[in-house]
């Protein structure tokens, strides 16, 4: 189910539908892997849902991810990183969908030649749910395409234990590359570009999840 296309305010919803909760994670080797999408466009007039319902639709297709949605739009994280009650009611919010994720895929803007704060500040307050797992990035924006902002994010997964995978998705002059339903113009190099970046988070989850049952990561 898509959202609005126009995205006007930044209570657009993104589709939540899918719980990750719902997976059976019995088998390691088997089971699907519960991705966490993390949106990270916070903007009054943001485009962000529109890409976010194009990569649902990608995960959700895929036979062995299980999608869960953080959405940075959505939380009311402070950014002083003090134990407040809002502070506490926020994380019981977002917190739990990123430690039970096996997986990641950073949907980002770039505003200014890197990715927005309130992505930043949704990482920063959080450590150990990313450790020793798999991030795929998704970036959009003016001609870059994001990719400066989808660069630096890896510096900021590194430091985290997370290992980001090899190819991206960026689109380019995000705007013009939907139309006014939400649907790409041309959406075969995007789908493409999808399939390579999933089937990589899969196999960077699936050995990861693998490992960490024989041997649990301790960041040494
Ligand atoms: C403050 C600001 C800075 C931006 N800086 C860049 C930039 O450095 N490079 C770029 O390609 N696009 C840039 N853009 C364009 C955004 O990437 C583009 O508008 C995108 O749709 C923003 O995502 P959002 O609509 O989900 O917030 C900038 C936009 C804003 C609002």
């Amino acid at each position: 189910m898509n959202t609005t296309t126009t995205a006007n305010t930044t209570t657009d919803p993104v589709n939540t539908t899918d719980a990750a909760s719902t997976a059976d994670p019995v088998n390691p080797t088997t089971a699907p892997l519960r991705v966490t999408l993390l949106v990270g466009s916070n903007r009054h007039g943001r485009f962000g849902p529109v890409v976010a319902d194009w990569l649902l639709d990608h995960l959700r297709a895929h036979d062995d991810l299980v999608p869960e949605v953080v959405d940075v739009a959505g939380t009311d994280l402070p950014t002083t990183f003090a134990p407040s009650p809002e502070a506490t009611a926020a994380l019981a919010e977002i917190t739990p969908k990123l430690a039970d994720a096996d997986a990641f895929v950073v949907l980002t803007p770039e505003y200014n030649h890197s990715f927005p704060a309130g992505l930043k500040n949704v990482i920063d307050w959080h450590f150990t749910e990313w450790r020793a797992k798999p991030v795929g990035l998704v970036s959009y924006g003016g001609l870059a395409g994001g990719l400066r902002a989808a660069e630096h994010l890896r510096q900021v997964f590194a430091e985290l234990h997370a290992v980001t995978v090899r190819d991206t998705v960026s689109f380019h002059n995000a705007g013009a590359s939907f139309d006014g339903e939400g649907r790409l113009r041309d959406p075969s190099g995007p789908g493409a570009a999808a399939k390579t970046m999933l089937d990589q988070l899969v196999w960077w989850g699936r050995a990861l999840r693998e490992a960490k049952e024989k041997r649990p990561y301790d960041g040494v």
